[in-house]
């Protein structure tokens, strides 16, 4: 079973830091006030019941949020008015469609994902989930040891569909998939690029979805195919093929950063170059992103519909069975709320949740959803490693009020006998807590 290392660091700003408590699908959270699993393992209010929250791991299956239904949209990039901050965000996926970490930016019409010295990059996710479809990205790969770009499908409960790109290797991207975040190191796979390298040239990537298979696209040839019929446990009876709603997700991050795991390093391609020619010339690495469409394709024609505002799980076996779409709103009255009391704290905190005191609506762990902030990837050397010790290591930061635990590998148990269970892509991003408040 995967278990999802978050370091926490805690900054002792306030003289009460308070210690978000791990979860996993094996120890959910157990303090109703901070029921949801964060995508990185932490138990939380707010953005932690947002995109990512693993209702298997939360105190119970209704603690998450609603999952906003699929969007048909094609994305461009003028300039990055749809997209907020991963900490500003509440859940209303009309109002934003992206939430992001790091420091992207946009530049001719493109998003350009950042990594600056030290940094752990830039994610960018969708906040509209998609229950089959097509999403298709015309993408310029970073490049250099240790620099990785992603391009995936990732489900609250860990089904996942993957293009990583390596960037010591620009010839080739990789494809992956996960159900329900098990690992399988059978199941990655090569896909040569043709016509050019995948840093210099444009190349388009596609996911197609349906609930009977997965077709990986590059310049619009099929490269590999995943039928859900060939994804069958016998002993489980279960398909264990990607099937729940999921997000897409791009992002940059550093591997082959030395605090992680040698595993990951070795995956990465080395270790990372700090003062690689991108990083000198612009003062990142980056890898830059076009066009992005989301086509979305019809739910299984047997789900249970009551609505068609958003997707929420029914049962924990959490199979596509399991999931109903329904009529129940997204949206988080405050950084405290969550999905066992969406509205607490609506008219109170929008503006200053971070600064009330004397206040019983728990801002504590409740802003980031274990990822960072707006400014997080600033500098990453003032290292304070406040509690954050994991086998695979990690470091942690602290700056200007954040603090911030920077984490991108994960620790499976599995890192140190194979190179190949490397899920990157759902650690794109460092942890970063808001841990200002006190209650
Ligand atoms: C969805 O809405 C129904 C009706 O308002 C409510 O009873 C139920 O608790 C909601 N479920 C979740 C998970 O929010
Ligand atoms: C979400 O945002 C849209 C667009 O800003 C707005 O019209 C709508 O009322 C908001 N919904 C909720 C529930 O806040
Ligand atoms: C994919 O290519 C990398 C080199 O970039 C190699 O290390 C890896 O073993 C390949 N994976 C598969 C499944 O062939
Ligand atoms: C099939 O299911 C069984 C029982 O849940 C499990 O132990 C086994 O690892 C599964 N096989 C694979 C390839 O995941
Ligand atoms: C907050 O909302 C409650 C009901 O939802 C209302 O009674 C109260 O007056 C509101 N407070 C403010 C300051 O708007
Ligand atoms: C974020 O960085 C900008 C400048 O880069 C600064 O003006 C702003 O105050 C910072 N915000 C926080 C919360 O640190």
């Amino acid at each position: 079973m995967v278990r999802f290392v978050t370091p926490l660091a805690l900054a002792a700003l306030s003289a009460t830091a308070f210690a978000a408590q791990k979860c996993s699908t094996s120890s959910q959270c157990t303090d109703e006030t901070y029921p949801c699993c964060s995508q990185y393992g932490e138990c939380g209010t707010g953005a932690y019941c947002l995109g990512g929250c693993d209702p298997l791991s939360s105190y119970s299956l209704d603690s998450c949020a609603p999952m906003p239904v699929c969007e048909e949209k094609t994305y461009t990039w003028e300039n990055l008015d749809n997209a907020v901050s991963q900490d500003k965000y509440l859940g209303n996926a009309s109002k934003a469609d992206w939430t992001y970490s790091g420091k992207p930016k946009t530049e001719d019409g493109n998003l350009i994902m950042t990594m600056p010295k030290n940094s752990v990059g830039t994610l960018f996710a969708n906040n509209h989930y998609i229950w089959y479809g097509k999403i298709s990205g015309k993408i310029k790969s970073s490049r250099g040891k240790g620099v990785v770009t992603a391009f995936i499908l990732l489900s609250d409960v860990k089904d996942e569909i993957d293009y990583e790109w390596v960037g010591a290797d620009l010839t080739n991207v990789q494809t992956n998939y996960y159900w329900q975040g098990v690992l399988d190191w059978h199941n990655s796979g090569n896909i040569s690029v043709d016509g050019g390298d995948t840093f210099n040239d444009w190349h388009t990537y596609e996911i197609d979805w349906t609930p009977e298979k997965v077709d990986w696209i590059v310049d619009g040839s099929v490269q590999r195919t995943l039928k859900k019929a060939d994804t069958y446990n016998e002993t489980s009876k279960q398909y264990q093929f990607p099937q729940t709603p999921s997000r897409l997700q791009m992002s940059l991050w550093p591997a082959g950063q030395a605090s992680n795991a040698q595993g990951t390093i070795d995956w990465a391609g080395g270790a990372i170059d700090w003062n690689s020619e991108d990083i000198q010339s612009k003062g990142y690495d980056y890898a830059t992103v076009g066009e992005v469409s989301v086509k979305c394709y019809d739910a299984p024609s047997d789900v249970k519909k009551t609505g068609d505002k958003s997707y929420l799980y029914t049962n924990s076996a959490a199979m596509e069975s399991d999931v109903a779409i329904t009529g129940n709103d997204t949206v988080l009255g405050s950084l405290g709320a969550t999905g066992l009391d969406m509205d607490l704290g609506a008219n109170t905190s929008s503006t200053s949740a971070t600064t009330s005191a004397a206040n019983s609506i728990p801002t504590t762990n409740g802003g980031s959803g274990g990822m960072s902030n707006s400014n997080s990837s600033s500098s990453a050397d003032s290292s304070s490693s406040t509690g954050t010790t994991t086998s695979s290591g990690s470091e942690s930061t602290t700056s200007s009020g954040f603090s911030q635990g920077t984490d991108v590998t994960k620790d499976n148990g599995a890192a140190s006998q194979t190179e190949h269970v490397l899920r990157g892509s759902l650690f794109a991003v460092l942890v970063a807590i808001v841990g200002l408040v006190t209650l």
